[in-house]
C-alpha cells in the first residue's frame, strides 16, 4: 500500500527547472491536486495512518493549507494555519527560521492550539527542513504537542530530517 501511494506521488510530482531561481529544481504537487483520484489516496493514506492519535493538523503557508485541510476534514479535526510574517489578524507566537540566504519568520495565532492537544504537522515538501522545524517550536511555544511530521515528498540530499531529530517524521515519497 505504502509503495502504491509512494508510486502515485512520483508519477504526479512535476520538476520544474530553474524555478523560482536559476538553479532551482521546484517539485510541483499541483498535478497531484488536479487528480481527483490521486488526492483522494493521497489523503485518506494520511489520515487512516494518524486517526486517532492527532487532535488538529497543522498546515504551512501556502501549499501545507490545502492537504492540510483536507485531511483535517478526512480525520474530522480542525486545522490551524502557519503563515509568513504579518498575514494573521490576532496575536500570535513567531519563530525565525534560516533560508538559503537569510532569514524568514512564521506565525501562528497564539490562542489557535491549547495545552496538550497532539498535533499532525503536514506540508508538501521537506527540504531543508526550516519551515518543519519552526513550526514544531510554534506548535510547542503553545503547549500543545508534535504527534507527527508528515510530508508528500522529502528530498533526502537537503538533510531536513536533522532538524528533525527526536520527531516523528513520515513522508509518502523519498527522493
Ligand atoms: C516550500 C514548501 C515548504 C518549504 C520547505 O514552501 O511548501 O513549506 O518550502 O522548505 P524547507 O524544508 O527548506 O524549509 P515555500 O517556502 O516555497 O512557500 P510557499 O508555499 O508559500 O511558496
Amino acid at each position: 500500500e505504502q509503495q502504491r501511494v509512494a508510486e502515485l506521488v512520483e508519477s504526479l510530482m512535476r520538476d520544474v527547472p530553474d524555478f523560482p531561481q536559476p538553479g532551482v529544481l521546484f517539485k510541483d504537487f499541483t498535478p497531484l491536486l488536479s487528480d481527483g483520484a490521486a488526492l483522494a489516496q493521497v489523503v485518506d493514506d494520511i489520515a487512516r495512518r494518524h486517526r486517532g492519535e492527532v487532535d488538529v493538523v497543522v498546515g504551512m503557508e501556502a501549499r501545507g493549507f490545502i492537504l492540510g485541510a483536507a485531511v483535517a476534514y478526512a480525520l474530522g479535526v480542525g486545522f490551524v494555519p502557519v503563515r509568513k510574517a504579518g498575514k494573521l489578524p490576532g496575536a500570535t507566537v513567531t519563530e525565525d527560521y534560516t533560508l538559503e540566504y537569510g532569514s524568514a519568520t512564521l506565525e501562528m495565532h497564539q490562542d489557535a492550539l491549547h495545552r496538550g492537544q497532539r498535533v499532525l504537522v503536514l506540508d508538501d515538501v521537506l527540504a531543508t527542513g526550516g519551515t518543519a522545524a519552526a513550526t514544531c517550536r510554534l506548535v510547542e511555544q503553545c503547549g500543545a504537542t508534535v504527534a507527527a511530521c508528515e510530508f508528500v515528498l522529502e528530498i533526502d540530499a537537503l538533510g531536513g530530517r536533522s532538524q528533525l531529530v527526536d520527531r516523528v517524521v513520515s513522508s509518502l515519497l523519498r527522493a
